[in-house]
């Protein structure tokens, strides 16, 4: 027997937690069925067209089902010899013309839906990319284009200004992934060697989830990304931030920690705007504390998430180009992540 009290919390507990995926499901849900800009509008259309045509298409047949079965002759006890009499006809009609009436009309609205947004190299919108994407094993590297004075380098969230398409360039550098933000478009992948586009636009401000949709080794479910759509002042002030060095550290803590970033492993593969950390290869982090997530977008960025991803990432994200860095005492520890967390 379950005492009460206990009864009442687990009753409680189990609200709580289903009121939290309510609500966090309602909150920009990374799903096709809430769009949030123009081209993932005209996907949720059509993806609600299948659904209601598959739902009525699925009733229609447990209706016929369900007839037949009421209507049996005979029983498979007895072997009875099955008359289908004018039965071919439902055979044919449903088994074939309405499958492909319902294929070829599925098929040719996909289509129109296709050519509405071009993504390969030769078309217009390719001309000029305002961010220059690549995919890696398992982040998402992110480049702001433009003059020279007003790029910058950044990893796994991507601010676009709200109310216009945003063209982005889509590279891989190694395998095949896939861009996919649901709520904003469709998928489409980043090829090595042939470079895709996608025009992202979106309608209202907010922060769209987002992740790799092609498989793409061990941790491809660890490759997801924010997308934060931001009004043109908000915009413009996240780029002017974006564009500045790395913040010079102002504690003890950060400044030792600083120290040990640079003169540790930390730099011959991150590199922070301004220091002279200028590796390539792993997320830039001029402005990581910018950023909501670690790790691809997978943990939050706090500190004792970031504490156990240098100790042991290869714990939260197997076969990751991360190393465990175990080498570092606790207070130094602390100091590098304090470092880190002000590099606003
Ligand atoms: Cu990258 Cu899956």
């Amino acid at each position: 027997m379950v005492p009460m009290a206990e009864k009442i919390n687990l009753s409680n507990a189990v609200l709580c937690a289903l009121f939290a995926l309510w609500s966090s499901g309602c909150d920009n849900p990374q799903s096709t069925l809430y769009p949030k800009g123009p081209a993932a509008s005209k996907i949720a259309h059509m993806s609600w067209l299948m659904l209601i045509l598959f739902l009525a298409i699925t009733v229609f047949m447990w209706v016929l089902l369900s007839i037949a079965f009421i209507r049996r002759r005979g029983s498979l006890a007895e072997h009875a010899p099955v008359d289908v009499g004018g039965g071919h006809g439902w055979v044919l009609g449903g088994g074939l013309v309405l499958p492909l009436i319902v294929l070829c009309v599925l098929f040719v609205l996909g289509l129109r839906l296709m050519s509405a947004f071009p993504m390969h190299a030769g078309n217009h919108q390719q001309s000029n990319p305002e961010i220059e994407i690549i995919g890696h094993q398992w982040w998402w590297e992110v480049h702001y284009l433009g003059e020279p004075s007003q790029q910058f380098i950044t990893a796994n969230e991507i601010h676009i200004p709200v109310g216009r398409p945003v063209n982005i360039e889509l590279r891989s550098g190694d395998v095949i992934h896939s861009f996919w933000v649901p709520t904003l478009h469709g998928k489409v992948d980043l090829v090595p060697g042939m470079p895709n586009f996608i025009s992202v636009e979106a309608s209202q401000p907010g922060t769209y989830r987002g992740t790799c949709a092609e498989y793409c080794g061990a941790q491809h479910a660890h490759m997801r990304l924010l997308v934060v759509a931001q009004g043109p002042e908000d915009y413009e002030a996240w780029i002017q931030g974006q564009l500045k060095p790395g913040a010079e550290p102002q504690t003890e803590a950060a400044k030792n920690g600083q120290q040990l970033f640079l003169s540790g492993p930390c730099a011959s593969c991150h590199q922070v705007r301004g220091t002279l950390a200028g590796g390539s290869v792993a997320p830039n982090l001029t402005h990581f504390a910018s950023r909501q997530m670690i790790a691809g977008n997978s943990y939050p960025n706090n500190e004792a998430y970031l504490e156990a991803w240098i100790t042991h990432a290869q714990s939260l994200k197997p076969e990751a180009q991360m190393p465990d860095l175990t080498q570092f005492s606790g207070r130094q520890l602390r100091d590098i992540v304090a470092y880190l967390r002000q590099l606003q």
